[in-house]
């Protein structure tokens, strides 16, 4: 099993990046599944069922979620239908959607989870307990177990990781739109990245208008957050995972963008 994994998608400079470069990823890669984050796809906060479209019709097979997810109110009616796009499974209990889809890759079933962490974040259901049991319940059904996890602070990623590693496939961290360098297999054969990174401005900072978040920094006043234009990136992970175990055996990570050109 394949899977190729997109970090955030910001904006339209994240869609733009998305249809450059998704096509020639799966070209290279030819990943049996893509799973793309789209919590700040639209102007930088949320999702609208138009651009869920857009991503899918791009060649996501499933759109995972984050602290994000409920800015565009729009996206309450529409997730109940949308059936291959998740929101963190922690979120507490009475938020629309769900946490995880077992998605049907030909003779095979992928489990895709989407978890967030509470460090530094708003205080939702503990991820530990919440993801623990669902990956209980999807072991049944499959070993291929791929996690999203959306959070602030490394180590809160890595202690996901940890906890996870031999239960499932893959922890990839997603939210902090900055790529970590520590990609590797933990011990008990669960694939790991602290961060994948995001995909949309290049010359921003984490997305935004640089100039508004230094302002911000200096003056510590109020100040509207645009996302940025110009040059874009391009940030995943691709991880390749054993047919009888399920547990990882390759992670790359892909960073795209003018100073690291895409290859084939
Ligand atoms: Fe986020």
């Amino acid at each position: 099993m394949k899977v190729l994994f997109i970090g955030d998608i910001v904006g339209s400079p994240g869609r733009n990046a998305l249809k450059q470069y998704l096509p020639k990823l799966k070209s290279k890669y030819r990943p049996d599944i893509t799973i793309v984050n789209g919590e700040n796809a639209a102007g930088g906060k949320g999702l609208t069922e138009k651009i869920y479209h857009e991503i899918r019709e791009c060649g996501a097979d499933v759109i995972t979620l984050g602290n994000h997810a409920w800015d565009k109110k729009e996206i309450f009616d529409f997730i109940d239908n949308a059936k291959d796009l998740i929101r963190p499974a922690n979120f507490p209990r009475g938020n629309p959607g769900v946490g995880y889809v077992l998605k049907k890759i030909g003779n095979s079933t992928i489990a895709v989870i989407n978890g967030q962490g509470r460090t530094f974040m708003q205080p939702i259901d503990c991820p530990f307990t919440v993801l623990e049991e669902i990956v209980a319940e999807v072991r049944e059904k499959t070993p291929y177990i791929f996690i999203d996890f959306h959070a602030e602070v490394t180590s809160e990623k890595q202690a996901i990781g940890w906890y996870f590693d031999g239960k499932v496939s893959a922890v990839v961290g997603t939210h902090t739109h900055v790529q970590t360098a520590d990609e590797r297999i933990l011990p008990g054969g669960t694939a790991y990245i602290s961060d994948v990174g995001m995909t949309g401005p290049y010359d921003g900072i984490l997305g935004v208008e640089k100039e508004a978040v230094i302002q911000k920094f200096i003056t510590n006043l109020p100040v509207r957050f645009e996302v940025t234009n110009g040059r874009e990136q391009c940030n995943g992970v691709f991880i390749t995972l054993n047919k009888q175990t399920g547990q990882a055996e390759t992670i790359k990570r892909i960073s795209i963008n003018e100073d690291r050109p895409f290859f084939d």
